[in-house]
């Protein structure tokens, strides 16, 4: 059974370390009428020098304002030009109607919800003329209570992509230079939630094994920077920052920087050797995930809190998307020191975490359906093993992941790589010039991705054969 269609979001920019808006291209995404339709309404009433940047109004004459008042149909001035000039933000590529696709393009979690959770949501339905518990304080405390912090140190939003975007506008100065690190290629989001607080981008390249590179990061914080952004596993390439380079980087970014770590797929992570707030065997615990020696993980010793105290600056994001298999109902959430908690909630949307969506997490945080999520979590975990050893087989030499996903580097092959996995009945996620994502989902999808790899080691996609 193919789990709900989640949105994802892409962007075409080459990673490099400058501070500097995204490059937008045309990409699978591009091609959607609708969207390039809404594109082109954007960049058609946008002004393109700085001088017209006060919109449609300051070009207006005392008759253009009457004609308005009128309501004769003229146009409103522009968005601002940070608006204009965004990199698309689309869903992942989804089967027409009656197609049977596997749908590996969004990172979806692929069992269906749990029987517990449809009945949570059914009930919370009846309540759909009230407004939802404005902060989520249910959710915030089972979460609180999970990670081992104080409650007033976690904020709920509509999912962690809001959270962060509510993180951004609270600590981006639009206008003021203030600059966000983070790794490139890295989660697509970030440079357009980046562009939308105002910030500058700050790309880092990846290091060729898929992995961040902690020191370059470091060495591009400036007295600018106010955020770098950390994804451990990183969405798409897969590892995890390790433990002694983290912790390394963690005591010598400037106190004043905040250190977003991204934990979206937390819940895959089976290498001892990943860093984690939560020590080691970060809560709530997978089944199959290795152990570490405890001495070896200084900033974790004592869990959350303590690490909390030992490094204020440091926001761990999360959410309920991924392993909770929530994508559809949208619950993320931050933990963070009060002062910052307290910051994110401030700016953030009213009532933007709906009532069917907290009932829902909190049947997913209740003691059963947390035994039957870690069961659907290590047999997620046992999948991935099993296709990353057979491509290994195969002589596939990938990026170690530690994500529900697969990251095939095919370079310019990346949009017939994806052409050809959808006629042999897969969705994936291309990204133009760079390579293919490929979730991890049921059994059946997984042998039909590795019928495609081992054609593919025969016959590798040959790139320039359709348009990217
Ligand atoms: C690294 C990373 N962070 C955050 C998210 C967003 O998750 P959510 O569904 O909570 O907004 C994703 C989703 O794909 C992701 O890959």
């Amino acid at each position: 059974m193919i789990g709900a269609m989640a949105s994802s979001f892409r962007d075409d920019a080459k990673g490099e370390a400058r501070p500097d808006q995204a490059e937008r291209g045309s990409q699978e995404g591009a091609r959607d009428g609708a969207r390039e339709r809404a594109r082109e309404g954007v960049r058609g009433s946008a002004p393109d020098t700085a001088g017209g940047r006060a919109g449609g109004g300051a070009r207006d004459g005392a008759g253009e304002g009457a004609r308005r008042a009128a309501g004769d149909g003229a146009r409103p001035g522009g968005p601002r030009p940070a608006v204009a000039a965004l990199p698309p933000y689309v869903p992942g590529a989804r089967p027409d109607p009656g197609q049977r696709l596997w749908k590996l393009s969004s990172n979806e979690n692929p069992y269906p919800p749990l029987p517990s959770v449809l009945e949570a949501v059914a009930r919370a339905a009846e309540s759909l003329n009230r407004y939802p518990d404005m902060y989520a304080t249910d959710v915030a405390a089972a979460l609180a209570a999970h990670a081992g912090v104080d409650a007033s140190c976690l904020v709920v939003g509509n999912g962690s992509v809001a959270v962060l975007a509510h993180l951004l506008s609270a600590y981006v100065e639009a206008g003021r230079g203030d600059e966000v690190v983070f790794a490139w290629r890295s989660f697509e989001a970030y440079p357009i939630a980046v562009d939308i607080a105002g910030g500058r981008q700050v790309r880092v390249p990846l290091l060729p094994d898929g992995r961040h590179d902690l020191p370059a990061m470091l060495a591009a914080i400036t007295p600018r920077t106010r955020m770098v952004l950390v994804c451990s596993p990183n969405n798409p390439t897969g590892p995890t920052v390790a433990r002694r380079e983290f912790e390394a980087f963690l005591a010598a970014v400037p106190p004043h920087v905040l250190v977003v770590f991204d934990e979206a797929y937390l819940e895959f992570v089976a290498e001892p050797t990943a860093w984690s707030p939560a020590g080691p065997t970060p809560e709530p615990r997978a089944p199959a995930r290795g152990e570490a020696d405890e001495a070896d993980c200084d900033e974790a010793v004592g869990g959350l809190p303590a690490t909390l105290a030992r490094r204020p600056n440091l926001v761990i994001l999360r959410t309920l998307s991924k392993a909770y298999g929530l994508a559809g109902l949208r619950v993320g959430y931050c933990v963070a020191v009060p002062e910052v908690a307290a910051a994110v909630r401030a700016v953030a949307t009213p009532f933007g975490v709906t009532g069917v969506s907290q009932e829902a997490a909190l049947a997913s945080l209740a003691a059963p359906a947390q035994e039957e999520l870690w069961a659907r979590v290590s047999a997620l975990i046992a999948e991935r093993e099993r296709v990353t050893g057979a491509l290994r087989e195969q002589g596939w030499s990938l990026p170690d992941t530690q994500a529900n996903f697969v990251w095939f580097p095919l370079g310019e092959a990346a949009a017939e790589a994806a052409a050809e996995a959808r006629a042999a009945g897969i969705l994936v996620r291309p990204f133009a010039g760079e390579g293919i994502r490929v979730s991890i989902g049921e059994p059946e999808a997984g042998d039909a991705l590795l019928n495609l790899a081992a054609r593919w080691r025969r016959t590798p996609p040959r790139p320039g054969t359709i348009e990217a």
